[in-house]
């Protein structure tokens, strides 16, 4: 989605507002642009395409001096052009805004102010913004905050904004209401930024905006206010991720380098919340024995990979809990009129935390009064701070916008819970606790060994990327890993990619099978007849010539019979193997998008957080 990034201080905020964009490529964008403001001057760059595109403007035309506010823009009412790039400027050119999220009613608001003789030249609907700003300075606003607090609260939908004029030509304005803005506190200037690792390199001080605030910078100092102009104490606090880990550490990609640091962080996940090898202890995560003990039904609650993550959730939990546990996509849940309760805990999960869907799902379920439980990876984000408790998946700054550390970490998350709540119940014995917590240790090296196994994925992929489609099957608790599996596939390679419940392949997807179509089945061993039936559907696949690609327990044989290419990983526990397993599928969609050219940090069209319905 759409990134910000603003600075205002003593130095040239060109080169920081170039840096900061980069820092937010990963969003996804297709055109961007800057407004600095230079000795009296508001100088605008904008162009489409990448970074590099402004830079090479930049070098034709320079610009330098500060306040300046940036953008890279992720096209949504109007195509990726110039015009409809962002800052946007008043009739005056004296305004200048950058905006994420979407004004709702832009076209009334719009059709209003033409009526007032306002001249628009873009398509999109930020355009209104400095529009209505100029105009409620026009209509007798005293000064630029009022203008700016009548302005928005004519305006219905989501925003983030920063906003600078030549009227208060040393500030930077900025707003949110539903969509990420932070401002980081400098020691020379303040800065705004939609992410946190825009600004990383500059401070750790920032304040998490909250909806419905205003925040004032200038280079000494900030100042944050209600949009009804009540004044708010801001809440400065340091953020703890070090800017390495926003950097790409020598890898090709950032992907890359996620999918080989999940070891680590499931290793670390482990280490925090159990105690001795032996036991789950929960740490900050908020809820006391008898919170827990009050849940009667859970709701899982997600979008893509980790509405994923929640169906392997949803499996764990009913396995070692014995709770009802339902699993619901969060852009369908907030339209639908389900049954809520107060005994019922709705988790969500989210990377980001701000996905839109998921968040208003649980706006939702809190309202009818459910509690709210977040599974998310990105402290002080919106989910994080409007659920009563957060799991933290402290799997750093995920940068590549294919999911893969944070999935993981998503995985190990749900089978703490799983656990702490199974023994808390009396469903599990403290020695199946110690059974499952020494089984979950073995994870990380278990990845480790599917990680050095990397040349052996490439040459997999290499063979059989290039096809138009591909099939991903699996059972139980590797149902969701198919489908995680052939969405990493989809979103980085564009290899067409369907993921299926084995046992439903008779039910149609098997009139795809011929002899050209790769079929990635799920089949590492297990304790029930799961193993057994995935034979038998390699079988059924084999005997129509369909070209099987087995993920198999290390020296299985009888897979050796059935399959054209073998990825042999450690035997794990079944409840667990769906973090290893899937860590093999997502080599085999890197090494293939590789193989295609992809840009696979920044695949076509997809957003790293999707803050927009
Ligand atoms: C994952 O590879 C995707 N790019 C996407 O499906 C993502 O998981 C989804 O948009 C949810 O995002 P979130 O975890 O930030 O809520």
């Amino acid at each position: 989605m759409c990134g910000i990034v603003g600075y205002v201080g003593r130095r040239d905020a060109v080169p920081l507002l170039v840096d900061g964009l980069k820092r937010l490529e990963y969003r996804g964008y297709d055109s961007a642009g800057i407004a600095v403001m230079e000795k009296g001057r508001l100088e605008i760059r904008k162009c489409v395409g990448r970074l590099s595109a402004l830079e090479e403007k930049l070098a034709r035309q320079p610009v330098a001096g500060a306040p300046g506010i940036g953008h890279t823009r992720w096209a949504t009412h109007g195509e990726p052009s110039e015009i409809n790039s962002h800052p946007h400027t008043d009739s005056t050119g004296r305004i200048a805004v950058v905006h994420n999220g979407i004004i709702e009613n832009f076209e009334s608001l719009r059709h209003d102010l033409e009526k007032k003789g306002h001249p628009f030249r873009s398509e999109t609907d930020t355009e209104v913004v400095p529009h209505l700003i100029e105009q409620e300075l026009k209509d007798g606003a005293r000064d630029l905050p009022e203008a700016i607090r009548r302005a928005l609260a004519k305006a219905r939908g989501a925003y983030a904004l920063g906003i600078v004029s030549l009227d208060d030509p040393d500030t930077i304005y900025a707003a949110r209401l539903g969509s990420p803005l932070i401002v980081g506190v400098g020691d020379d200037g303040q800065f705004i930024a939609s992410d946190v690792p825009a600004i990383l390199n500059q401070t750790r001080k920032v304040i998490y905006l909250d909806d419905g605030e205003l925040a004032i910078l200038k280079a000494g100092g900030v100042r944050v206010m209600k949009l009804d102009g009540t004044e708010v104490k801001p809440d400065i606090r340091e953020v703890k991720l070090q800017a390495e880990a926003a950097e790409r550490a020598g890898f090709e990609t950032f992907m890359r380098k996620e999918i080989h640091e999940q070891p680590r962080v499931l290793r670390s996940l482990l280490d925090k919340h159990t105690k001795d090898a032996a036991a789950v202890a929960l740490q900050d995560v908020g809820f006391d024995d008898a919170q827990w003990k009050a849940v009667r039904r859970i709701m899982i609650i997600s979008c893509g990979t980790a509405y994923y993550a929640g169906s392997y959730g949803r499996l764990i939990i009913e396995a070692l809990t014995g709770l009802p546990v339902e699993i619901e996509l969060g852009s369908e849940f907030r339209y639908r009129d389900a049954k809520l309760s107060p005994d019922m805990l709705v988790v969500s999960v989210s990377q980001s935390g701000e996905t839109a869907d998921t968040l208003a799902s649980i706006r939702k379920a809190r309202r009818a009064g459910c509690k709210a439980l977040a599974i998310c990876n990105t402290p002080g984000s919106s989910l994080a701070r409007e659920s009563d408790v957060v799991f933290h998946t402290e799997a750093g700054p995920e940068i590549g916008v294919a999911s893969t550390k944070a999935y993981t970490a998503q995985l190990m998350a749900f089978a703490l819970l799983a656990i702490h709540l199974g023994r808390l119940r009396g469903e599990l014995t403290a020695e199946q606790e110690r059974e499952l917590v020494r089984d979950l240790h073995a994870v990380p090296d278990a990845i480790h060994y599917v990680l050095a196994r990397g040349e052996e994925i490439r040459a997999i992929a290499q063979k059989h990327g290039d096809g138009p489609s591909a099939l991903y099957l699996g059972r139980k608790f590797n149902y969701p890993t198919a489908l995680e599996g052939a969405l990493k596939n989809k979103e980085i390679s564009y290899q067409h990619a369907e993921g299926y419940a084995a046992g439903e392949m008779k039910h149609g997807p098997i009139a795809l099978i011929n002899e050209y179509l790769p079929v990635v089945c799920l089949c590492t061993k297990t304790r029930d007849e799961v193993y057994e039936k995935m034979i038998s559907n390699m079988k059924e696949v084999e005997a129509r010539h369909g070209r099987i690609i087995a993920v198999a327990s290390n020296g299985d044989e009888s897979v050796l019979k059935l399959a054209e290419d073998i990825i042999f990983v450690p035997q794990v526990r079944d409840e667990f193997s769906p973090m290893v397993n899937v860590v093999a599928l997502q080599l085999l969609a890197y090494f293939a998008a590789q193989a295609r050219g992809t840009d696979i940090d920044k695949p076509r069209n997809l957003a790293k957080s999707v803050t927009v319905e």
